[in-house]
């Protein structure tokens, strides 16, 4: 069965709430029509209720009559949520003023849902730049306890399959945090290993990716990511993992062997953690465009609850694997 059928099997088990705060978006209606007649998850749409309805009469989308609509600017719970986002935000001067305007953003309002414990998860970005989707969520839902930041994972599913675990890897971070510390790069290397464990159901044997191999270079970007490395050993001492290694080290056995030997990971990698964000996101592009490689994802890693960023030209089929992926996240498992 291929990955996308076991993600869906599993999220179907669960059937976790996912709120979609695009939901007068006609993708994401047609996704949410999709998911709720496949028993994907129960679906939460934020938007005008008319303006959906009418939209789903349109589309004749029977299936929008079993999602839950709120109205982002008169539903029951928002004096009670603008008090929760002052609570959270007090310290940065939030007024309960601030908080009844913010909360009539959609974008606030799902993430604050899932503080609330009001749904599980959130897919949005059909129409809102990744900035827009994030910045809410790093603000209200936060990261998971022992890590400091957000980023986001690849599963790229490639033709050629002497790579990775029959061509299937996960490239990290691709998506969100531009210039990692050592540390926080040490922290998304073990976010991105548990990603590769709970969504892609591999063992992750992770690369800590240089223009170096074990110093053939000197130079402090190496430093960063040997300090990495470390980090990452010291947080989880379960973790397979080496660094630095250049590319090909990481992915080819005879080069891996050659240029680090006895290395467990060189030659073997399944996983592999960019330096920065610059070199992770031209890589999975090159990949996905060079090497006719499926790219699924961003998968976003190290937050406290699932909240996925979609790239606006996705399509219904990426909406509706992204709610799937999500939703697995939200099993915690
Ligand atoms: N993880 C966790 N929290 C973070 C992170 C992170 N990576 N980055 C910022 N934050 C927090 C800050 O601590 C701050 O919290 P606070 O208000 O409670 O103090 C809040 O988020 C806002 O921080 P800013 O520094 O003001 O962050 P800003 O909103 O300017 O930027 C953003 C965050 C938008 C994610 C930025 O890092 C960014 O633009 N990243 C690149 C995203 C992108 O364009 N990716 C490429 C496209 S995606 C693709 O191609 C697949």
């Amino acid at each position: 069965m291929d990955l996308l059928k076991k993600i869906k099997e599993n999220a179907r088990r669960y059937n976790k709430r996912i709120v979609l705060p695009e939901g007068t978006e006609e993708r994401t209606l047609k996704a949410a029509n999709e998911i709720i007649a496949e028993n994907i998850a129960q679906i939460i749409l934020i938007g005008n209720p008319d303006e959906i309805r009418n939209k789903s009469t349109e589309f004749s989308l029977n299936n929008i009559e079993n999602a839950k609509i709120i109205d982002p600017v008169n539903h029951e719970k928002k004096d009670a949520y603008a008090d929760l986002m002052v609570e959270l935000r007090k310290h940065k001067g939030m007024t309960k003023e601030m908080a009844l305007k913010q909360i009539e953003d959609p974008l606030y309002l799902a993430t604050v849902m899932i503080k609330a414990g009001d749904a599980d998860g959130e897919v949005a970005g059909a129409m809102n730049a990744t900035g827009d989707v994030l910045r809410p969520a790093f603000q209200y839902v936060k990261t998971l306890p022992g890590i400091s930041v957000v980023s986001g994972a690849f599963i790229m599913i490639l033709k050629d399959k002497q790579y990775g675990d029959d061509g299937m890897m996960v490239f990290a971070d691709c998506a969100v945090h531009p210039d990692p510390t050592a540390k926080e790069l040490a922290e998304i290397a073990v976010a991105t290993a548990k990603t590769t464990k709970a969504i892609a159901k591999m063992e992750p044997r992770v690369a800590m990716l240089s223009f170096s191999t074990k110093g053939s270079a000197k130079h402090e970007m190496v430093d960063k990511v040997v300090e990495a490395t470390n980090i990452a050993k010291e947080i989880d001492p379960s973790l397979k993992i080496d660094g630095e290694l250049q590319a090909d080290a990481a992915i080819i056995e005879a080069i891996g062997q050659k240029k680090a030997p006895g290395s467990k990971i060189a030659g073997k990698a399944n996983v592999l953690v960019f330096p920065n964000l610059e070199s992770g996101n031209i890589a999975y592009k090159l990949v996905q465009r060079m090497a006719g490689a499926e790219a699924i994802g961003p998968i976003l890693q190290g937050m406290a609850a699932p909240i996925n960023d979609l790239s606006r030209g996705c399509s219904v089929s990426d909406i509706v694997n992204l709610v799937a992926i999500t939703a697995n996240q939200a099993t915690g498992n």
